[in-house]
């Protein structure tokens, strides 16, 4: 096996370069792929908005680090955010430095750009020596007294034309959730997570949901639109009155006045970086006092 090494920042555009790629994260993640091409179908490309940074040796591409650029608002202020993502190292080369080589050439690239940067990882420990620090996430808790009436508020669809022309459209422009810590792209993250997820859509707001109602509470977890219900507007419109809400974010946006509880993202068997407790993390100055990175941002 090959030993000498080089690491870049490459594109997903050279020749021959994607299919290793992907076939590297795909034995390391399996089913990336599958993830990626129905990102694709549902017109978001994976490749247009990350850039990988790739330890070779003579076997080819061994290790990457990917970056993408978060378009954000901080505080109050617009920013753009580096995101580090899959990160991986072949079985057959790892405990060599390669990760630790990509990972610092992502960084050079993050840090000449971007004032900050972040991940969601189970392993903290991988991320500290470089600087990164795990940041603890609250989600909003509050008892409701809403109105009920049921004006009408649709089963969103990304797989359907009609509804991914009504999220695409509204993703373009949408509001920050939160002016303390608001993502607003790229869409392309929010459609490779959510597909599955349920969504509804409010005509008349103009305004997608991501939510879960499991009897009491309504668990909130994004809303795209280019002007931000009223939580009220969202709470009439539910198939059933709730007492209880749970936003997995920072409240400001919406105005909901709650307490915040600590909250960690666990995922299954079943997610593509394996099971564990998704922790943020993030290097460089950053929103103090509880917040949340929404979920169809983590990745
Ligand atoms: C994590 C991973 C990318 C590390 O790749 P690697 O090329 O073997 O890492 P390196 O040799 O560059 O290690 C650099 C440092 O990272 C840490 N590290 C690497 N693998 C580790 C492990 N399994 N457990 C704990 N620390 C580890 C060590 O501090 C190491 O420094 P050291 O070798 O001097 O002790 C690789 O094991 C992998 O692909 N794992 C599966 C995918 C994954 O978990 N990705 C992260 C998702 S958030």
């Amino acid at each position: 096996m090959g030993s000498k090494r080089t690491t870049s920042r490459r594109s997903w555009s050279e020749p021959g370069l994607r299919a290793r790629l992907v076939a590297l994260m795909d034995t390391v993640f399996p089913g990336v792929n599958d993830v990626i091409e129905r990102a694709r179908a549902l017109g978001a490309a994976w490749e247009d908005v990350t850039t990988p940074f790739v330890a070779s040796t003579e076997d080819g591409p061994v290790s990457q680090v990917s970056v993408m650029r978060f378009t954000m608002l901080l505080d109050g202020t617009q920013a753009d955010v580096g995101c580090l993502h899959a990160v991986c190292t072949h079985p057959g080369h790892r405990r060599k430095g390669h990760y630790a080589s990509a990972m610092r050439a992502a960084l050079a690239f993050c840090d000449e750009r971007y004032p900050a940067a972040l991940l969601c990882t189970a392993q903290p420990e991988l991320y500290e020596p470089f600087g990164f620090r795990v940041v603890d996430e609250h989600k909003v808790v509050s008892d409701v007294a809403a109105r009920f009436d049921r004006r009408s508020m649709r089963p969103l669809r990304l797989a359907e034309a009609r509804d991914r022309a009504v999220f695409q459209r509204l993703a373009s422009r949408r509001a920050p959730l939160s002016r303390k810590l608001g993502v607003t792209g790229p869409a392309t993250v929010f459609v490779v997570n959510e597909p599955d997820r349920p969504l509804v859509y409010a005509e008349d707001l103009d305004a997608i949901v991501s939510m879960e109602i499991a009897g009491d509470p309504l668990c909130l977890y994004d809303v795209v639109a280019a002007e931000l219900p009223p939580l009220d507007e969202i709470l009439r419109r539910l198939p059933a009155p709730v007492r209880r809400v749970e936003l997995f974010a920072c409240p400001d946006g919406v105005g909901l006045a709650g307490g915040a509880e600590p909250h960690v993202f666990v995922d299954g068997d079943d997610a593509l970086g394996g099971a564990g407790a998704s922790r943020l993390m993030v290097r460089g100055p950053f929103p103090e006092g509880p917040l949340m990175l929404p979920r169809p941002f983590r990745c």
